[in-house]
């Protein structure tokens, strides 16, 4: 990609995280504390936000990349840490440094946040005790200078944490929550689904397929794909925990469309099988958690 195109589409990936962030703020504001009761979170992240929280000691230095609207980055700073978020969104990094000042009273460590092109960036060695990067990897297409820069930038034996999705999503997984999406109700009405159905036939689960993998419409998406960040990540790091999310229950959590009463219960249940049929291999999860330590 030549060097004006890259600036354009990553002028566009700032513009489009950066209305996210705001968007989210207005509802709820970017706190994990806040967060951490929406309903995907419940489903998905909670528990494994806390367990990688629980590593934060007071005084640790650590580095989130691609911090977005600074939740994670705020969440370790009020656990005591001095801790920095990077992104290339400066409409985000605002949305974290106005919520970030508002509250900054009560938070007991330091949160900073900096505009960076992770693709480019050159961070201090051995200088950080833990570095997180959630959603982020598979948006970066020099994923091997990233994860080389991350290995240099933390202190030997410190963290490294990844919460990503990894390769290609499987069709069983496209099949599966087509069959789903059809007979839930969802934000598409029954009726518009069948004329799909109509119209698409066998193809429908390729346009599933498509729109899994075009979540966010990031002009990004997917562009570190030639990139396998588990396998770089263990030519470097020590993996010391490593664990696949459910496979479909993800993206029929953003597409059902019943009260927190009536879907929770059924998105539970949902999950367990989920993960109970990607722990049996029949389903193919993208969505990796990893801890790693510097050796
Ligand atoms: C899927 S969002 C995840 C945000 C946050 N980690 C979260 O989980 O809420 C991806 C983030 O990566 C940022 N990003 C994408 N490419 C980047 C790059 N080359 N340099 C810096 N940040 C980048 C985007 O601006 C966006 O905030």
């Amino acid at each position: 990609m030549s060097e004006p195109d890259y600036r354009q589409k990553l002028a566009a990936e700032a513009e489009l995280w950066g209305r996210d962030a705001e968007a989210r703020a207005q509802e709820v504001p970017p706190d994990w504390r806040n967060h951490r009761h929406l309903r995907h979170n419940i489903l998905f992240h909670t528990a494994d936000i806390d367990a990688f929280l629980a590593h934060i000691q007071p005084g640790m230095t650590t580095l989130e990349l691609g911090c977005g609207s600074g939740w994670l980055t705020l969440a370790m700073a009020q656990r005591g840490a001095a801790a920095t978020g990077l992104d290339i969104s400066d409409k985000a990094l605002q949305v974290a440094r106005d919520y970030y000042t508002s509250i900054r009273d009560t938070v007991s460590g330091s949160a900073i946040y900096e505009s960076a092109d992770l693709n480019a960036i050159d961070l201090p060695a051995d200088h950080y005790d833990v570095i997180a990067v959630k959603g982020t990897l598979h948006h970066l297409m020099r994923m091997d200078h990233v994860i080389a820069e991350m290995h240099k930038a933390l202190k030997p034996g410190g963290l490294l944490w990844v919460s990503d999705s990894r390769g290609e999503e499987a069709m069983s997984t496209a099949l599966v929550a087509s069959g789903l999406m059809f007979v839930l109700p969802t934000v598409v009405s029954y009726r518009d689904k069948i004329s799909g159905l109509m119209r698409f036939g066998t193809r429908a689960p390729s346009r599933i397929k498509a729109s899994i993998e075009a979540e966010g419409l990031s002009p990004f998406e997917g562009a570190g794909r030639e990139f396998d960040w588990l396998a770089l990540i263990g030519e470097r790091f020590e993996v010391v925990q490593q664990a696949l999310s459910p496979a479909v229950t993800g993206y029929i959590t953003h597409q059902i469309k019943l009260p927190d009463r009536a879907a929770l219960p059924l998105l539970r249940a949902l999950c367990v099988v989920d993960r109970l049929l990607v722990r049996l291999h029949l389903l193919h999860s993208t969505s990796v958690i990893l801890y790693a330590r510097k050796r």
